[in-house]
């Protein structure tokens, strides 16, 4: 159990974030690489605010969001409605919860749950059909990443290397696997990323 991670730690964090008016814009990485994709089925795997998910939304995806802070998933219902989005939303803790059928799309960005971070990207890995794919978008733990902002907490972070070693050959293609630095509309300071894009192969 990572302590800070918790639903009542998330669930502050949104209540502050959101009386202070952040409403994060999509995300970078998401537009870019999902770009050339057919829209089909999607998660969006701890959502937050929803501007992801109202964005593969406006894009074409029959989109789930899930998220354990009700108040980020209100401030997600408001976004689609003015948006003019359809979204199913779901409080749901991702360690724990599971969807009834896989998704064409799994992406998740800068999700952190309270059990370790690649257990948690190894757990959606599993909800991507045969065919489909895995967006992760991460806070690097590359040493080199220091110096882009406050770094995010220990328990958050992941190095490239872990991470293309989730997926296994026979099993996956990763398409894309690399650090970056972008600086994230409505992230306060430019943390180091990775991002890693990979095709489940057809059983
Ligand atoms: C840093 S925020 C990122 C939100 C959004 N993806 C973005 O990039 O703006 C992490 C999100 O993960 C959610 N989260 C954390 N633990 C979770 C869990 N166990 N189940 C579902 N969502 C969780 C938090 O409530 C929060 O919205």
């Amino acid at each position: 159990m990572i302590e800070g991670f918790e639903k009542d730690a998330w669930e502050q964090h949104w209540r502050d974030a959101l009386r202070a008016g952040a409403l994060d814009a999509p995300n970078p990485y998401l537009t870019d690489e999902i770009g050339t994709l057919r829209p089909a089925r999607a998660l969006d795997a701890g959502c937050g605010t929803g501007a992801d998910a109202v964005w593969l939304a406006q894009h074409g995806w029959t989109v789930t969001g899930v998220d354990i802070a009700p108040s980020a998933l209100a401030a997600a219902a408001d976004r689609a409605t003015r948006a003019g989005a359809s979204v199913t939303w779901i409080e749901a803790d991702l360690t724990s919860w599971a969807p009834e059928a896989p998704f064409d799309l799994v992406f998740t960005g800068y999700a952190h749950a309270s059990i370790p971070q690649l257990d948690l990207y190894r757990r959606l890995g599993q909800w991507v059909a045969p065919g489909g794919t895995l967006l992760v978008v991460g806070h690097s733990g590359h040493p080199g990443a220091a110096g882009h902002g406050d770094q995010p907490p220990e328990g958050s972070r992941v190095t490239l290397p872990d991470m293309t070693a989730l997926f296994e050959p026979s099993r996956w293609r990763i398409r894309t696997a690399r650090e970056d630095t972008a600086a994230v509309p409505g992230h306060p300071v430019r943390h180091h990323d990775v991002i890693v894009r990979a095709e489940r192969l057809p059983a």
